[in-house]
């Protein structure tokens, strides 16, 4: 192995073009690709930047042509040759520095490397346990390392538009109390103060407000925010926020900030126009429409209520649902009347993990005649006021779920976004924004038996409903709005309270008394008292935004180390045992050894 010594690197691997030709440089990277083109040695070096072929030619230099011989993949090396441009038909229009080569006077090998677990192309599938166990490989991969240079400049567009807004850019602590974001928390025991956790944050929620009362304005920061809870495709242990509040401001305020960050970061990483301001839509509608408070709206296929229609027909199964206070809803699906028994089969199965008990269906034939194991339940008024809401024709398929209304908008949601997928509705280069607003403040958890936030405890109610919190509290609106993209919520926030007694208020409406609000938030009630300016913001998912920027499926790709479901990182094998004597320091008990 050799070191750098004197080299010095000239150029990237992404710089030398025909103006080059001629020049001496140095380029330093990894042997992508070796190619021996009898006698001619061809090595594709690699960087962040990108590729450069270097030619070992025996008749320019034999020495170096002979030591190029026991190069393999991913071998770091330093070379020092002269550009040239490429002879006619060996140019590689894919290749940015596909019309030169540097012909190499000195080669130096400064590591070898194993042969990598997997190849390092794109078009290789890896397992992701092997990708995430070899990250540092993974992420030399192309496409890979494309997205943490996008992230980057993503993170620099936030930052310099926030700047220029006047924000302040404010760290808060890792180490602090629980947040109210309402997942678990993790916790970290004090060596210090036995007995006593720390809860890494949910979120700076309720530091940034209490930056609003130090008088700060405007704050904004990057940064990481942890929560116990099952992981998806979109959700992981550690992500990042990128978090902002403001003071003396309204909505109207806070989603031209929104947009208009939105607007810069796809200006700065697509070059990208987006049309600005966004559609906005109530939750109600929202939920109406579309069975979730986060649509996906690049197509259709929207949610039909039949209720009033099905409710005294002969079907029993849709009858007795509407008897028990649920609802009839259904979907067209434009088209799909040539889905096979198999399709409707599957369909049903997927319908089934979503809690369906079943999925009727109906195949529009000629003439609206109904084809359907269900048909013959339905007098022929009843189907044709169906097909009319419906606004169902000839070659159409129509799928129906009867349920209590947060089974069937479950499940149709998912069916809607399942039909979308089959009949390749989604268009990745499509971005389509839109506010979901008019939250409710509170609704009841079965279980718990009382009222809890929607958002979090210290979102302001809208101010005509505050009467209805002693009353009617789940029909009040918050202020509280969040940002979809593409079916993915990507942000949300709202307006804080800011009053002490709507607080006080706000906290009996859900059930939590004087001592627990002390308990848990004393600190944050103080701070109400001592001049609390009026104040709210939001927090927008950066690795969801990054994925949907890059067309991505699940966010692990766009974090450099990320956890796998099961919340480990097969890299470090964290979470790892730890030793006794650790434990004891921190007063914990280890009685789980005890009962292996
Ligand atoms: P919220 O809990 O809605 O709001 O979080 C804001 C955004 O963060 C993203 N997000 C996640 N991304 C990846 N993995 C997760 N586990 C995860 N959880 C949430 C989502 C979400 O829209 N303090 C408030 C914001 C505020 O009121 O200002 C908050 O945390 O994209
Ligand atoms: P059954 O009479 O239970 O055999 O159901 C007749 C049809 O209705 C079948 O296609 C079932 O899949 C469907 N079905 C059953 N329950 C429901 C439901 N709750 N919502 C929608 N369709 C259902």
């Amino acid at each position: 192995m050799e070191s750098m010594g004197d080299l010095v690197r000239t150029h990237k691997c992404n710089d030398l073009r025909q103006t080059d030709s001629g020049d001496q440089v140095t380029l330093m990277g990894w042997v992508l690709r070796r190619r021996d083109h009898g006698g001619v040695i061809f090595i594709d070096l690699r960087d962040r930047w990108g590729i450069t072929q270097v030619v070992f030619n025996p008749e320019h230099n034999a020495e170096v042509h002979a030591k190029a011989h026991g190069l393999r993949s991913e071998w770091v090396l330093a070379i020092r040759g002269r550009v040239h441009n490429r002879p006619d038909g060996m140019i590689n229009d894919k290749l940015a520095t596909g019309s030169i080569e540097v012909m190499v006077d000195e080669l130096r090998i400064l590591n070898t490397s194993k042969t990598p677990p997997f190849p390092l192309d794109e078009e290789t599938e890896v397992s992701d346990n092997l990708r995430l166990q070899y990250r540092y490989l993974d992420m030399r991969r192309p496409g890979m390392a494309d997205n943490f240079i996008m992230r980057h400049k993503a993170a620099q567009a936030i930052r310099t538009f926030l700047n220029d807004e006047n924000f302040l850019e404010i760290e808060t602590p890792m180490l602090t109390r629980s947040t109210p974001e309402g997942a678990r928390d993790y916790l970290v025991p004090s060596r210090v103060n036995a007995g006593k956790f720390y809860a890494l944050p949910q979120s700076p929620q309720l530091f940034k407000q209490l930056l609003m009362v130090a008088g700060m304005d405007r704050y904004y920061q990057i940064t990481k925010c942890f929560r116990d809870e099952d992981l998806r495709a979109d959700r992981q242990p550690e992500f990042t926020h990128v978090d902002m509040e403001l003071s003396f401001v309204n909505e109207e305020e806070i989603y031209h900030i929104g947009e208009e960050m939105m607007a810069t970061l796809f200006r700065a990483t697509h070059g990208l126009e987006i049309k600005t301001p966004f559609p906005r839509m109530s939750y109600d509608e929202a939920v109406h429409r579309f069975g979730t408070d986060r649509p996906d709206i690049r197509f259709g296929l929207e949610l039909t209520d039949l209720t009033d229609i099905v409710k005294d027909a002969s079907f029993k199964v849709f009858r007795q649902v509407v008897e028990k206070g649920g609802v009839v809803k259904a979907i067209n699906a434009k088209g799909c009347a040539t889905f096979s028994r198999k399709d409707l089969d599957d369909l049903t199965d997927f319908a089934g993990n979503y809690g369906a008990k079943g999925l009727a269906w109906v195949k529009v034939k000629a003439d609206g005649e109904w084809q359907s194991p269900i048909a013959k339940f339905f007098k022929d008024e009843e189907c044709a006021a169906m097909t009319a809401a419906l606004q169902a024709e000839e070659g159409d398929l129509l799928l129906f779920q009867a349920d209590n209304p947060a089974i069937v908008h479950q499940v149709l949601a998912e069916i809607r976004l399942e039909l979308a997928r089959r009949l390749a509705l989604l268009d990745k280069n499509e971005f389509s924004f839109l506010w979901i607003t008019d939250f409710p403040l509170v609704e009841y958890d079965q279980e718990l038996k009382r009222h809890t936030s929607v958002h979090h405890p210290f979102t302001m109610p809208r101010e005509e409903d505050i009467p209805l919190l002693d009353t009617e509290p789940a029909k009040v609106k918050s202020r509280a709005y969040d940002m979809v993209l593409n079916g993915t919520e990507i942000g949300g926030g709202s307006l804080r309270i800011h009053q002490k007694e709507l607080q006080d208020k706000v906290f009996a409406t859900l059930g939590i008394d004087e001592k627990e609000a002390n308990d848990k938030f004393s600190f944050l009630l103080k701070a109400l008292e001592l001049g609390a300016p009026p104040h709210g913001g939001m927090a927008f998912g950066f690795d969801r935004l990054m994925m949907i920027l890059l067309g991505r499926d699940t966010i692990r790709d766009v974090i450099a180390f990320p956890k796998t479901q099961k919340a480990t990182c097969p890299l470090t094998e964290a979470p790892a045992p730890v030793a006794r004597k650790q434990l004891t320091e921190l007063y914990l008990r280890p009685d789980w050894e005890d009962k292996k």
